[in-house]
């Protein structure tokens, strides 16, 4: 019997934690989820996560949270990162980083077993150690006994994701990218059994530029002037993949692209709490 695994693209501010709320409970049922990993990176106002909000991801029915390049932007989500086994920092940054370089959770039903673990890219991205020497050493600490193993390669270049997805073949049930906001049209599986996907899109607003209002972003382009990028608030739509594996090898059989659009703020509970901090919009 195989499993389903929902990933899920960098989650964008208040309206990106909304459409989750929304829609991921949903999601869950109707298609029979039995593990959700979820990038949330830009929940905290675009940049960065709170514990508040990891605790309010977990009980949308998120099971594991990645991160990337702004994995400490919010200080305090080191909380978070110290005690629980429900989220990974970046594993090719410094050994003394807080923060779990991988995990391994139950499925939601609890009969299986699965690791996750993120990695930085570095073309094109600030500075990090060679995810390519990091991921062995991720791959040989995990117990043998998980067969099921899900990465999120958080980069920016197509082609290093690729590459990525190649060398776990095999190895890895599902490689998936996040970082770009951007979802890729590219979801196969490899002849090893690995499921890949270069970019599964953000969480978010549509309705701008990588989730920033666009008037600013054109601004800053136009003038060349600093402007504070505000988050972008329509078309909001979850983006992700959902991958099937067999849990007794960690084979990948099927990987398919997930985009659903948000009714609005008005149905979720976060719209009702007026006491949102500017910073985390
Ligand atoms: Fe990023
Ligand atoms: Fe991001």
């Amino acid at each position: 019997m195989s499993i389903n695994i929902l990933c899920i693209g960098d989650v964008v501010g208040k309206c990106g934690r909304a459409a989750l709320a929304e829609l991921l409970p949903g999601l869950i049922r109707q298609r029979e989820i039995d593990l959700v990993v979820c990038n949330a990176e830009n929940s905290a106002g675009g940049s960065g996560l709170t514990p508040a909000m990891f605790n309010k991801l977990l009980h949308y029915g998120v099971d594991v949270v990645t991160l990337g390049d702004h994995v400490y932007r919010k200080r305090e989500i080191t909380e978070s990162l110290g005690n629980s086994e429900r989220i990974v920092r970046p594993g090719n940054i410094s050994a003394r980083a807080i923060g779990r370089r991988w995990t391994v959770v139950p499925t939601k039903s609890g009969k299986h077993q699965v690791a996750v673990a993120c990695l930085l890219g570095q073309m094109y991205m600030k500075p990090a150690d060679s995810p390519w020497s990091a991921i062995e050493g991720i791959l040989a600490e995990i117990p043998p006994a998980v067969k099921t193993r899900v990465l999120d390669f958080h980069a920016e270049a197509s082609s290093e994701k690729i590459a990525m997805g190649w060398h776990c073949n095999g190895r890895a049930s599902v490689v998936f990218g996040t970082h770009t906001h951007i979802p890729t049209a590219d979801a196969r599986v490899l002849d090893g059994g690995t499921a890949c996907i270069s970019d599964l899109g953000m969480t978010g607003p549509y309705d701008g530029v990588l989730g920033r209002m666009k008037d600013r972003v054109l601004y800053a382009l136009t003038t060349s002037m600093p402007t504070p990028f505000q988050i972008a608030k329509n078309d909001v739509r979850l983006c992700g993949a959902i991958a099937t594996v067999d849990p007794t090898t960690g084979r990948a059989e099927s990987i398919e692209r997930v985009e659903i659009k948000a009714e609005g703020p008005a149905v979720t509970e976060e719209k009702n709490n007026s006491n949102h901090k500017r910073h985390e919009e």
